[in-house]
């Protein structure tokens, strides 16, 4: 959808600033939302909910049932990041990361987008060559409310014997197929190859898999489809990452080759992502968030790089507000800046200067205000329910 909608609308958006480096980040992209809802027909309604390991000390709970409620009415959901040392010795299901795991699976959250792509400036820093990675650009589909993630049984026993911990990965045809549907149609807008990624050759799971994978490429022959094992699928992905146009996987193979795929974008700090729920719709219900920890240790340092979170609300403004045109306009201007010389930290390097989060961040809204108005900033503290 291109058009520019001449009618206000209203969006009820939930802000999740989270832990660490979270509130930062968020707000980073906060601002930018603000500078390119002025003048574009946008009327952004927020609200804050404390999640994560900031929701523990207040309320001694990841994430309160009626804070859930709250979001499930929300248009979309805006997440920092959660967890930290603070928390690391709470069982897995009182961490502040069950707050993320809990949205997830009570908000039918099934389709993980995380696009990557190779840029100059994350290049610089990449461990692969220019050679090899420049002009990557990959979308990983990752399932995201399946498998050993949420599988039961699932405990952790001490006993007379010894400890004693168990994991369950499960999959139902319906949720392999609501992951396919998604990569297929993406492949159909980018270069129309899906690479299925599994372990067909140990796990039931994958078996599966595979399976629902050929029957649907075999109803869908428009598109592309190559299957791969995950273990030299992780060799091939960092080899010659150009081959990769959409890569669908399960879980918890999503969640380790979307990190180790943060080498060929340079830093784990540009990656954004979107949870959209299956189905389809123009504007449709998504908990967008920066793929990147919490990093604790650089908490309230204004050195945090919000490009991740920027490129969330991006994804945002096209998969719930169905306003590609200010997605684009935001992926450009980010875009802009990230060719210039004022990089975060951690891409900073040869002929570049280190600059802050919200200076970083003010450089992307100066550009967006070439193309039209900035207001005052919004501080999301303000808004705590
Ligand atoms: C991610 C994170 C989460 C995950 C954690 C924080 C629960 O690593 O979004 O990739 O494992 O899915
Ligand atoms: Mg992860």
């Amino acid at each position: 959808m291109d058009t520019m909608d001449d009618v206000v609308r209203s969006f009820d958006l939930v802000l999740l600033p989270g832990d660490g480096i979270g509130p930062e980040v968020l707000q980073a992209a906060v601002d930018v939302l603000e500078a390119v809802a002025e003048g574009n027909n946008l009327d952004i309604r927020y609200t804050t909910l404390l999640v994560g390991g900031a929701a523990i000390d207040a309320y001694e709970t990841p994430l309160r049932t009626q804070d859930l409620e709250r979001c499930r009415k929300a248009d979309a959901l805006l997440l920092g990041a959660v967890g930290g040392p603070t928390w690391d010795e709470l069982s897995v299901e009182t961490r502040p990361e069950r707050a993320l795991l809990r949205l997830r699976s009570e908000l039918n959250l099934g389709i993980n987008l995380r696009p990557v792509t190779w840029t100059a400036a994350g290049g610089r820093h990449a461990p692969l060559t220019e050679e090899v990675a420049q002009g990557a650009d990959i979308a990983f589909v990752r399932e995201l409310t399946g498998g050993v993630y949420f599988g039961q049984p699932s405990y952790y026993h001490r006993t007379v014997g010894g400890r004693h911990a168990v994991d369950t990965s499960t999959y139902s045809e319906k949720q392999v197929q609501a992951v396919l549907e998604f990569a297929f149609e993406l492949a159909r807008s980018r270069r129309g190859k899906v690479t299925s990624v599994d372990k067909a050759n140990v796990m039931n799971t994958s078996r599966l898999w595979r399976e629902v994978a050929t029957e649907y490429g075999r109803e869908n022959p428009d598109v592309e489809l190559e299957h791969a094992l995950v273990d030299s699928f992780a060799m091939s992905l960092i080899r010659s990452p150009r081959t990769y146009d959409v890569v669908v996987t399960e879980n918890l193979f999503g969640d380790i080759l979307t990190d180790l795929a943060g080498v060929i974008a340079g830093s784990l700090g540009v990656l954004p992502s979107a949870s959209l729920r299956p189905g389809g719709g123009e504007r449709r219900f998504g908990l967008y968030e920066p793929i990147h920890g919490s990093a604790p240790s650089l908490r309230g340092q204004d050195v945090a790089n919000p490009v991740g979170s920027i490129l969330s609300l991006a994804l945002m403004l096209h998969w719930s507000l169905g306003r590609t045109d200010l997605a684009n306009k935001v992926q450009h201007a980010v875009s802009q800046v990230m060719a210039g010389e004022r990089l975060t930290a951690d891409l900073v390097g040869k002929g570049t200067t280190a600059v802050g989060t919200r200076e970083f961040t003010a450089a992307v809204i100066e550009q967006l205000k070439e193309r039209g108005g900035a207001r005052e900033r919004r501080d999301i503290r303000h808004h705590v329910a």
